[in-house]
């Protein structure tokens, strides 16, 4: 097995990545994965195309369904001067495309107690003070796979709104892509967890059917359920979950 990429994926065999799909029925197109030119199938994710192109995926994968934020790509598309961002098991590839994943962006973390903090902006003050070096260019907003308002979260924290950084924020995944791009260096994601803290250590509503529902996971209600769903195969758990009545 060769490394390719400092760890982040690695060679694996054709027949274990194209899922046992014969290769004459699949068009297929040329991409560029981390500078090396491959034939993919043209519609496989930029994931699905990593892995059909011979690469295990050890590091920038993780729920493989959108969730997670492990697999940050970066790609350039033929006679487009941008630089696309997306996530690799969400994106399809596309003629041409360029690409290099990105499984871990470092970012300066604060470390703090929330006990200690305050739900305003002095929170904000301490702990992430590079909020206040925006320029306001709303690069972090374009390079949102997410399609996130950063840039508005961003603003919220300055004024020290925390309820608005955590709505504007709620929906990130910590993919590192904003934080990336900012040419101010600000830890977007991170500090929006923090206001998500403080939003719920010192500004929720009380929720009686949420203490309500506590009340009955902790006196057994739900145990018969557990014990039927613990031994499930994951094969029969995944068809339950698909199945189950969602919002
Ligand atoms: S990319 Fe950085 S500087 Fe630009 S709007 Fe976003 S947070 Fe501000
Ligand atoms: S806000 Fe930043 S870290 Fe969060 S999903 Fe969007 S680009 Fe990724
Ligand atoms: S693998 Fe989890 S978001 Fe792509």
């Amino acid at each position: 097995m060769t490394s390719v990429a400092a760890g982040v994926t690695r060679n694996l065999s054709i027949s274990q990545a194209d899922g046992g799909r014969s290769k004459s029925e699949q068009r297929l197109i040329p991409i560029s994965i981390m500078g090396k030119a491959y034939q993919v199938p043209a519609d496989a994710t930029i994931m699905g195309a990593i892995e059909y192109a011979g690469h295990q995926i050890v590091r920038g994968a993780g729920c493989r369904e959108g969730y997670c934020g492990a697999c940050a790509t970066l790609y350039r598309l033929p006679g487009d001067y941008k630089i696309h961002t997306g996530l690799a098991c969400m994106t399809m590839v596309e003629e041409g495309m360029t690409l290099a994943q990105i499984p871990y962006v470092p970012a300066e973390k604060s470390i703090y107690d929330i006990e200690e903090l305050k739900p305003n902006v002095s929170a904000i003050q301490q702990m992430y003070p590079s909020v206040f070096r925006c320029v306001a260019c709303n690069t972090c907003t374009k390079s949102c796979p997410q399609g996130l308002q950063v840039m508005d979260y961003v603003q919220a924290a300055k004024r020290g709104d925390i309820a608005a950084v955590m709505d504007l924020s709620f929906d990130c995944v910590v993919c590192g892509l904003c934080m990336l791009r900012c040419p101010a260096e600000i830890t977007q994601p991170l500090m929006g967890i923090m206001a998500k803290r403080l939003y719920g250590r010192y500004l929720r509503k009380d929720s009686p059917e949420l203490a309500e529902r506590v009340k009955a996971v902790e006196s057994g209600a739900y145990d018969a359920e557990y014990a039927k769903l613990m031994p499930m195969s994951r094969e029969a758990l995944s068809k339950l979950y698909y199945a189950r009545d969602s919002e």
